[in-house]
């Protein structure tokens, strides 16, 4: 593909030099179409059985994004009491949020149960501290109902950082210690109505979630009456998608759960709830970040193009060694990628590792550039930071109708000022 902005049409016929005129650089840019039609396709994971995608808004809490969420009849998942807050404000009732945290304090379990929002406790001495909260707030016995996140003893994902399941990783009971989850529900009279894992993040190929599917609702097996069964989130997006990748292979992904469904419900002899939990998948694509490239230079051979778009605007390639694409946008119009040269596009920050794509082949760059760097709608603005005391960037919506909307505005150096 020579252009995913042109392809796409991203802009939805705005020209990005014009909104960066209005909202300043650096910018996260949002379709609403490529949003919801992401969100829709993950809505549509499961038809035979009863089936929720649980939308894991850790990969972007924008408030006008997760309203976009709930439109698309999507759950949540929260991960802190301040996701579950703002959940709140974009108006997800209670059962449409699943908190699933680990090594959270009394406060946030507390929180939660006041609240009512069903709580899956990743440890046994959780699980505990959970039994105990119950206790101390005399909740009658249909009250205690909670979850328990199941570490299936295997994991995958694009990086060893986001691996998640697995022997080695923080994340989940092992199934060996099974007997003492029913022993805490025991003692503290707790209904355990679901189970969740989560295998990693980022996979392209279907079948390692299949393969933890099947292991899944073998454990489950174990658990009477369960209300539901989370199986994770992961989904893969292209990010190499101007080297053609293809899409995760969803409608094939789908033909290959059903019978594993199938098999589980005739044995377990009743349907739970299927739950899933994509973050990933619903955000990455319908987002670009546009830079401005303020220099270039060639130090001993190699070119470097500089940006304002630092690891403190999209930490993932600095983080996770992630891939990006970019496309280069001249006076407005994106140029083609006829003729490639290696750079090296960085950013402002004052660290050697600050930079977004390493010897990338590239139309040559030019100060006054637009930088437009592909797929960063998830674990981008949700994970920037202040980092050299820049504040945080804008972030603005192109609707169906093509109206460019502020849905954050750029944070001041006086908000940064206000915290002392
Ligand atoms: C528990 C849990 N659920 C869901 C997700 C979402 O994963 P992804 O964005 O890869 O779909 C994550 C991400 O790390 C997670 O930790």
């Amino acid at each position: 593909m020579n252009s995913f902005i042109s392809q796409s049409n991203f802009f939805e016929g705005n020209n990005p030099e014009k909104i960066v005129s209005d909202y300043g650089t650096p910018l996260y840019v949002y379709n609403e179409r490529i949003l919801r039609n992401r969100m829709h396709n993950v809505s549509q994971v499961i038809t035979k059985y009863p089936y929720t995608a649980n939308y894991s808004v850790k990969a972007n809490t924008n408030i006008h994004i997760l309203k976009i969420a709930l439109e698309e009849g999507l759950n949540c998942d929260a991960m802190s009491i301040g996701e579950i807050q703002v959940l709140f404000k974009a108006g997800f009732p209670k059962d449409r949020i699943f908190f699933v945290p680990n090594n959270v304090s009394e406060e946030e379990l507390i929180f939660a149960i006041k609240h009512g929002v069903m709580t899956s406790l990743d440890s046994l001495s959780q699980l505990e501290l959970f039994g105990q909260c119950c206790c101390d707030l005399e909740l009658s016995v249909e009250k205690r109902t909670c979850a328990v996140r199941i570490n299936p003893g295997v994991g995958a994902g694009h990086n060893e950082k986001v691996v998640t399941g697995g022997k080695k990783t923080k994340f989940g009971i092992a199934e060996e210690d099974i007997p003492q989850i029913f022993e805490i529900a025991e003692k503290y009279k707790l209904t355990i109505a679901g189970i969740n894992q989560h295998i990693g993040s980022g996979f392209m190929d279907p079948q390692p979630y299949l393969d933890a599917v099947t292991n899944i609702l073998r454990i489950a097996l174990q658990f009477k009456n369960l209300k539901f069964i989370d199986f994770g989130g992961g989904y893969g997006i292209p990010y190499h998608k101007l080297d053609d990748e293809k899409d995760y292979p969803m409608d094939d992904f789908k033909k290959r759960l059903e019978p594993i469904l199938d098999d589980f419900v005739a044995k377990y002899g009743s349907t739970p709830l299927f739950k899933s939990e994509p973050g990933r998948y619903c955000v990455a694509e319908g987002c670009v970040i546009l830079g401005r490239v303020h220099a270039t230079k060639q130090n001993n051979g190699h070119l470097f193009a500089g940006t304002d778009v630092g690891m403190n605007v999209l930490v993932r390639p600095s983080m996770y060694d992630s891939w990006h694409d970019v496309e280069v946008i001249r006076d407005g119009k994106v140029v083609p990628r006829d003729e490639l040269t290696d750079q090296n596009l960085v950013g402002n920050i004052c660290e050697s590792g600050d930079i977004l794509a390493k010897s990338r082949p590239l139309p040559k760059m030019e100060r006054g550039d637009l930088a437009c760097i592909l797929d960063a709608g998830a674990y981008g603005w949700s994970m920037c930071s202040t980092y050299n005391s820049r504040p945080r960037a804008a972030e603005v919506l192109i609707t169906k109708t093509g109206k460019v909307k502020v849905i954050r505005r750029r944070e001041t150096i006086k908000d940064l000022m206000r915290l002392f």
